[in-house]
């Protein structure tokens, strides 16, 4: 069974994604990532080292703490317009 891709949601910080990923930027080109770690990505937008989050967060007081409700359908990006 291929391993599974799993992003968590921190409370007032990144996207934490950990398993098998491939990250690129607008271009299609990879950003380099260190096999079997996870990535933290930025989620407010403050980061000097975007798309990867750098702390800058705690600096801004990002609050987000988005919870999950399992009878509501989740709204995906491939519904609206996102480019
Ligand atoms: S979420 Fe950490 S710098 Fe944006």
């Amino acid at each position: 069974m291929a391993e599974s891709v799993r992003i968590q949601v921190r409370a007032d910080g990144p996207l934490v994604v950990s398993g098998p990923v491939e990250l690129v930027d607008s271009r299609g080109e990879r950003f380099p990532l260190a096999p079997g770690k996870s990535v933290y990505l930025c989620r407010c937008g403050q980061s000097a080292a975007k798309p990867f989050c750098d702390g800058s967060h705690r600096r801004v007081n990002f609050r987000s703490d988005p919870r999950a409700q399992p009878d509501q359908p989740s709204q995906h990006a491939s519904d609206t317009s996102v480019e």
